[in-house]
């Protein structure tokens, strides 16, 4: 019934004014983004431009020939050499018509670039396969200077305002796309391009490694988290006030703490390659797994939700089984050098990094599903 519409549609519009819904559509044409809308309308207008060329040309293309048909013309045509006004207008009007795109474009040029001062910085640091977000202006420890760093393949950053991206890479060049939000930008080593991307919603905006940069590819997504200004305030407080929490001795999480920091046997130190705010572990060489609980993907977007939990243990012991080209070492054997772990220290390994969550997580991104 139409009430029944009715009640959907305003259910759908608070829905989505809450912002708690996922787009999981890639889009160009989502025009709650300024830097698409800006596209939007520099397209609309070289569209528009096409179109009247082409029925200009059309007309005078039917006209010419129906009027110029043999059967209605049986004496010779008008002979005549040049004609100067005709041929000024012919080579004018292009001329006009490129001039007039090329000021549009300009235009949209310079509306987008370069980044607005005052627009938030974040640096998107690609790698094979993963994506690490650097928050320059988000201290976590004063002192050292260190800036907060997200992981889990998450960009978090607050909605309804201008985002300075910069993207890098540690090894190969990478791609930073997310439709929704913005133009994609090569992330290349040694190199950091700046430019915008923002959005008028909250939401959660997918975005993918638009560059073929090796066996896994495909599986290097991303997730911006574009969340209302209180609850980023909410998420940064937290995020700068977090500690990895020091697990109670005798736990599962405390035998896994020891393996993170230390490996076995004196070899295969978890905390070699990967950073966790807060402790010792400070490794820069695979992804940041401060806050690995909070997350919600594994493998870069391999997995999302539950899955994360059945996969975790796979992953740990032979990850690039599950995703090709994935360098972390195996702790099966396979690896030379490292470890074998068993079961029982793999599920303790789990439960240490389960630790790692912000406090709260409720209140801020993860409620958004
Ligand atoms: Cu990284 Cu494709």
């Amino acid at each position: 019934s139409r009430a029944a519409k009715t009640a959907l549609g305003l259910a759908l519009l608070s829905s989505s004014a809450l912002g708690q819904q996922v787009n999981q559509s890639l889009s160009i044409g989502d025009l709650s983004s300024g830097y698409n809308r800006e596209m939007f309308w520099l397209a609309l207008w070289a569209i528009v431009i096409s179109i009247i060329i082409f029925v200009g040309v059309s007309w005078a293309l039917f006209y010419t020939v129906q009027k110029f048909r043999e059967d209605k013309n049986d004496a010779a045509p008008a002979q005549f050499h040049g004609n100067n006004r005709l041929e000024v207008t012919l080579v004018a009007v292009p001329v006009v018509i490129v001039i007039v795109l090329a000021l549009l474009t300009v235009r949209a040029m310079a509306r987008l670039n370069p980044t607005p001062a005052g627009a938030y910085p974040v640096t998107a640091v690609a790698a094979q396969f993963y994506w690490n977000f650097e928050y320059p202006n988000v201290k976590v420890d004063a002192a050292a200077g260190t800036g907060l760093v997200t992981n889990g393949n998450e960009m978090i950053v607050p909605s309804k305002t201008k985002i300075a991206v910069t993207a890098t890479s540690r090894d190969v060049i990478h791609g930073f796309w997310v439709p929704n939000l913005g133009g994609q930008r090569d992330a290349i080593p040694s190199v950091k391009k700046t430019w915008q991307i923002d959005n008028d919603k909250a939401g959660v905006y997918q975005g993918n490694c638009t560059v073929l940069c090796g066996a896994s590819h495909a599986n290097m997504r991303f997730k911006v988290i574009a969340l209302p200004e209180a609850e980023y305030q909410q998420f940064v407080s937290a995020a700068q006030a977090y500690k990895a929490p020091v697990a109670a001795a005798g736990t599962a999480a405390a035998a896994g703490y020891t393996i993170f920091m230390q490996g076995k046997g004196g070899a295969g130190a978890c905390a070699a390659c990967h950073r966790v705010q807060g402790t010792a572990a400070a490794g820069q060489s695979g992804p940041d797994l401060s806050f690995f609980g909070s997350r919600r993907t594994l493998g870069a977007g391999v997995w999302e939700g539950a899955d994360v939990d059945t996969h975790l243990h796979q992953w740990i012991k032979a990850s690039s089984s599950i995703k090709p080209g994935s360098v972390m070492p195996h702790y099966d054997g396979s690896t030379q050098g490292y470890p074998t772990l068993t079961d029982q220290e793999l599920t303790d390994l789990e439960a240490y990094l389960k630790t790692l969550q912000l406090p709260d997580e409720g209140n801020y991104w993860m409620k958004i599903s």
